[in-house]
């Protein structure tokens, strides 16, 4: 099943991506997570990506698709995916109909802007694999170490007050129109982001379903 986790910054889409994950057995792709280990390692497009992700706003569409590219030609998709944070602009999601990429749902997470703010100044992340903690509804078992692999837990950059914001209006002009792309081939399905980590994935799970 290839799947596609829809929402506004903060929405969870890679906390349900990290539980839907170990759930459905599929592997999940986060483009966010891609291009902070590219920056991290100073790679040829993560220094091309690392002042637009710094500002709020999106990296080019060729980049990222060709990320994307590659890493679903990786064998461990062979049996589904779930994407994580792509697409993100119409021409995105018009790339992966191009490839011949069929997607059988996409799931929007959707959740009150007030409610974000509030999640992302308690966000901590790691570096290394990509998990994602809260200082109060997620906490890591050892205070400050990623439970998966023991790095120590950073804010990420963007997190900061005023770039959320310029997030925020980012997806609202380029990765909300999707939801209409979508809804046009009949794959979307909205479910609440509100409710607790695993109450919000059983809504996932039944939209799914459907
Ligand atoms: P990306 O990493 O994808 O960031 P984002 O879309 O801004 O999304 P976030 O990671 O902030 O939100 P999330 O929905 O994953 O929330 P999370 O689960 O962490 O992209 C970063 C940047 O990379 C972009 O700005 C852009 O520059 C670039 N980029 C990436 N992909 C691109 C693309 N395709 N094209 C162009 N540019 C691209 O949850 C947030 C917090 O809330 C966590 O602390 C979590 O623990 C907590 N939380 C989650 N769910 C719950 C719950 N149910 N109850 C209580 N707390 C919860
Ligand atoms: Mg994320």
């Amino acid at each position: 099943m290839n799947i596609i986790l829809l929402g506004a910054p903060g929405a969870g889409k890679g906390t349900q991506a990290e539980v839907l994950n170990k759930d459905l057995g599929i592997p999940t792709i986060s483009t966010g997570n891609m291009l902070r280990a590219a920056v991290a390692e100073g790679t040829e497009y993560g220094l091309k990506a690392k002042a637009a992700m710094d500002a709020g706003a999106l990296v080019s569409d060729d980049i990222v698709i060709g990320i994307l590219k590659d890493r679903i030609a990786e064998d461990d998709c062979k049996n589904g995916f779930i994407l994580d944070g792509f697409p993100r602009t119409v021409p995105q999601a018009e790339a992966l109909d191009a490839m011949g990429v069929k997607i059988d749902k996409v799931v929007e997470i959707a959740v009150d802007e007030e409610i974000i703010k509030r999640r992302l100044t308690g966000r901590r992340v790691c570096l290394k694999c990509g998990a994602t903690y809260h200082i109060r509804t997620k906490k890591p078992e050892v205070e400050g170490i990623c439970n998966y692999c023991g790095e120590k837990l950073v804010i990420r950059k963007d997190d900061q007050p005023e770039t959320v914001i310029d997030r925020l209006n980012t997806y609202h002009e380029k990765t909300a129109p999707l939801k209409d792309y979508y809804a046009a081939q009949g794959k979307l399905a909205t479910v609440q982001g509100t409710d607790s980590i695993p109450d919000t994935e059983k809504d996932i799970l039944e939209a799914l379903k459907g």
